[in-house]
């Protein structure tokens, strides 16, 4: 059965971990954004969840889940962005009876309000919560379980905290290099080294990285920490260029107004 599903399922070899969890990551363009789609596909259920759908690209994910035969229940989200609009808000309109899942911290709106220890199950698997704030006040990251019924190694989504040889920018939304520095090391980087990281974004073409190779090798955060704030403060990186419509939709989990089409939300 492994190796039947295997074949089909993605060039990528990353695609199944387990017999029990279906694992498929999701990239929108525009924004450079990953998607996850986890499901427990051992339950009779099917439940799934999406992190950090973008609203362009909801179609193409609900389809996914149809075509896949799952039960969607949480569309979360593991910090308010401020370059593309969540698509949370989208799905709930779309699928009725899906939970929208965002930190408390981030003082937006969600359905569920989520905090550091909290456990978010899905059939019989389930992610912990960690607070990783730092790039946004409410940033989380997620992280499979730790337990032998659960998927190994573990998977991390990092949001922005930590992203592939690099990490996510600290000069707006409650950012603080000091504390994304002081996360990352005391939530992510004290994870088993096996562990997989999945970030919200890639602009270089990567996929997936570990934290053992991320404390090896990423350039920011294997420096000492007064090295590293001096880094986030000298990047002299554009004023985000969505943040101004991007920022108010997410507080809201995206439901600025559910009857608008996402280009006409962007377009306002
Ligand atoms: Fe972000």
């Amino acid at each position: 059965m492994r190796n039947h599903t295997a074949s089909f399922s993605s060039s990528s070899s990353s695609s199944w971990y387990s017999n029990k969890l279906l694992f498929r990551q999701l990239f929108e363009k525009e924004s450079s954004t990953y998607t996850y789609l986890l499901a427990d596909v051992d339950h009779p259920d099917k439940p799934a969840l999406l992190i950090d759908p973008v609203d362009r690209t909801v179609d193409r994910d609900l389809t996914l889940v149809k075509e896949l035969g799952l039960k969607l229940i949480y569309a979360m989200n593991t910090h308010v962005h401020a370059d593309h609009i969540t698509g949370t808000g989208l799905v709930k309109t779309r699928v009725p009876g899906v939970k929208s899942i965002i930190s408390k911290a981030s003082k937006s709106k969600a359905d569920v309000l989520i905090e550091a220890g909290d456990k978010i199950h899905f059939g019989d698997l389930f992610l912990e919560v960690r607070a990783t704030p730092g790039h946004t006040l409410g940033c989380v990251t997620y992280v499979t379980g730790d337990a032998p019924d659960q998927p190994q190694p573990r998977m991390a989504f990092t949001g922005d905290a930590l992203l592939i040889r690099g990490c996510g920018r600290t000069d707006f939304q409650g950012g603080s290099s000091q504390q994304l520095y002081q996360s990352v090391h005391s939530q992510i980087f004290t994870l088993p080294k096996e562990t997989l990281l999945y970030p919200a974004h890639d602009y270089k073409g990567f996929t997936v990285s570990t934290v053992g190779e991320e404390m090896l090798y990423n350039p920011r955060l294997t420096k000492d920490e007064e090295e590293f704030k001096s880094i986030m403060a000298n990047l002299n990186l554009p004023y985000p260029k969505m943040i101004d419509i991007a920022v108010p939709a997410n507080m809201v989990c995206g439901l600025q107004d559910p009857s608008a089409k996402p280009d006409e939300a962007l377009s306002k």
